[in-house]
């Protein structure tokens, strides 16, 4: 509101000013702003339109409209702890519905919970089921199960609400369903607390659904939900717990250590790999779930955050890698001559084109956007820093960026005119792959979940709301990055 109309104000201020200096450099560029600010807003239509859909059960948040060829319309924990996170996120845009949704959504998720599933049972190993038809019920095919990412990442969508409710008066909606100091644990957030805090170590299908082992994906998920969580227990009066969650958290961390590969000089995606899909399918083991683990649950100042140098290098592979592997990605230019970025997939082995795994896999828009955003939240952390460090793992990503030979340079200060050409190039990066995604979007800003390899049409499941949610997070991010900011419609 008034926060709001302040921000309008001084981006309209900044724009004019910008627009007077830069002349035809600008014309590109706003065309960017545009399409980036249209998004938003269609963005989180979508998002609000897959929350409790007609046919579906209050708080059921479906992952696609496709009911077939493929048939996605289920929630999925995973996607829609990612989606709701991005609604609590905008809440400043509509404070009611934003909570409304979160609070529908928590209720189904106790639904969930409840329900014994071919995963287990309620309250045991059945939290690990990864998706739940769209009334609630088990969904009872075989399926790729458990995926125990996705507790911690419901964990990590309500924490926001439950302090909200806690602060705003609402104890009892808090203490009866999310979270009440008590064994057995039957409230969402102190449920799921449970089930990571016990069952971390064991292995569990990874966030694509194929493979079964430890991940890096699933286990930075468990580390920020456990140490979190910790937190909120200890202000909900168990302190017991929280300090058990804390040691869990920690233990949790130190195992992150084991994913990094001194011989490929990057993080794995899996060790331990004990079933699914076979482990010659995925031989390179480098894939984007360890970078968007990194921006669902990494933390500025911990370890594996963005500048953390295992992490730059794996990022800097995973872009070389799928640079050359679709042929799409030989255009780096757009319509407007503009810099246009690799489109990016899951990982370079991939075979599941959408519909059938037999294929050949392609770039997807969550992993495209997700990668523009890992550009811009390194440039946020440097620049918060005010220096940049560079290490034998990180050079090979900053002298590509910057074109520059820099051996020799290991600190950086903030006026060292390299430093300020990184932070440049990053936002520049950033922008580049943005515009490998708007390029490959449909008329009226229709994303599904891939965009074909060759000829850059989309396929797969048409408006997967993950993909809605991951420009979300993007355009977040960038917002705090930029000098000025770009107002969004508010919502009801
Ligand atoms: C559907 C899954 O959702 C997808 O991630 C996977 O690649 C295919 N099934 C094949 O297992
Ligand atoms: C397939 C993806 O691999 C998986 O991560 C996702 O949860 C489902 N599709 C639903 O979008």
């Amino acid at each position: 509101m008034q926060i709001w109309g302040n921000r309008w104000a001084a981006g309209r201020l900044f724009l004019a000013l910008f627009a007077f200096g830069a002349g035809s450099a600008f014309a590109a560029e706003s065309s960017l702003e545009n399409w980036i600010k249209a998004q938003t807003d269609r963005s989180l239509d979508r998002v609000y339109q897959a929350i409790s859909p007609r046919d579906g059960a209050p708080g059921s948040v479906m992952a696609s409209p496709s009911r077939s060829n493929p048939n996605y319309y289920y929630h999925w924990v995973r996607d829609s702890a990612l989606v709701m996170r991005e609604v609590w996120a905008y809440r400043t845009l509509g404070l009611r519905s934003a909570r409304n949704s979160l609070m529908d959504y928590a209720l189904f998720s106790e639904k969930n919970q409840r329900t014994n599933n071919p995963s287990g049972n309620a309250y045991d190993y059945g939290v690990g089921e990864p998706k739940f038809n769209m009334n609630g019920s088990a969904y009872n095919e075989p399926w790729g199960r458990p995926q125990n990412d996705g507790p911690a990442l419901r964990v990590l969508a309500l924490l926001g609400l439950a302090d909200d409710l806690m602060m705003g008066g609402q104890k009892e909606f808090v203490f009866k369903h999310l979270y009440a100091p008590e064994m057995p644990a039957h409230t969402v957030i102190k449920a799921d607390l449970e089930f990571v805090s016990h069952h971390w170590q064991d292995t569990s299908f990874d966030l694509w659904e194929e493979v079964r082992g430890d991940h890096f994906y699933t286990r930075i998920a468990q580390w920020r939900a456990l140490d979190e969580g910790a937190d909120f227990a200890k202000r909900m009066g168990d302190p017991n717990a929280a300090s058990f969650y804390k040691q869990q958290a920690r233990a949790v961390m130190d195992s992150l250590d084991k994913f990094w590969s001194s011989s490929k000089n990057y993080l794995l995606a899996t060790r331990n790999w004990t079933g699914g899909h076979d482990p010659s399918e995925k031989a390179s083991q480098l894939d984007i779930s360890v970078v968007l683990g990194v921006l669902h649950a990494g933390r500025s100042g911990s370890p594996f955050y963005v500048d953390d140098d295992r992490v730059i290098a794996t990022a800097w592979e995973l872009v070389q890698a799928f640079d050359y592997q679709y042929a799409i990605n030989r255009d780096k230019k757009n319509d407007e001559g503009m810099p246009m970025g690799p489109g990016i997939g899951r990982y370079p082995e991939d075979h599941y084109d959408g519909q059938t795994t037999n294929s050949l896999g392609n770039p997807w828009f969550l992993a495209t956007q997700g990668m523009a955003e890992y550009y811009l939240r390194l440039r946020g952390e440097l620049k918060a820093r005010g220096a940049l460090n560079i290490t034998p793992l990180s050079r090979p990503f900053f002298e590509a960026l910057v074109r520059e030979n820099l051996s020799g340079k290991r600190r950086l200060p903030a006026t060292d005119p390299t430093y300020v050409a990184v932070l440049q190039a990053l936002q520049d990066r950033s922008d580049a792959f943005i515009r490998r995604a708007k390029f490959h979007t449909g008329d009226g800003g229709h994303q599904s979940e891939q965009f074909n390899r060759v000829h850059g049409q989309m396929q797969g499941a048409r408006d997967l709301t993950w993909s809605y949610a991951s420009f979300l997070s993007l355009r977040r991010i960038r917002e705090k990055n930029h000098d000025f900011q770009s107002p969004v419609r508010r919502r009801r």
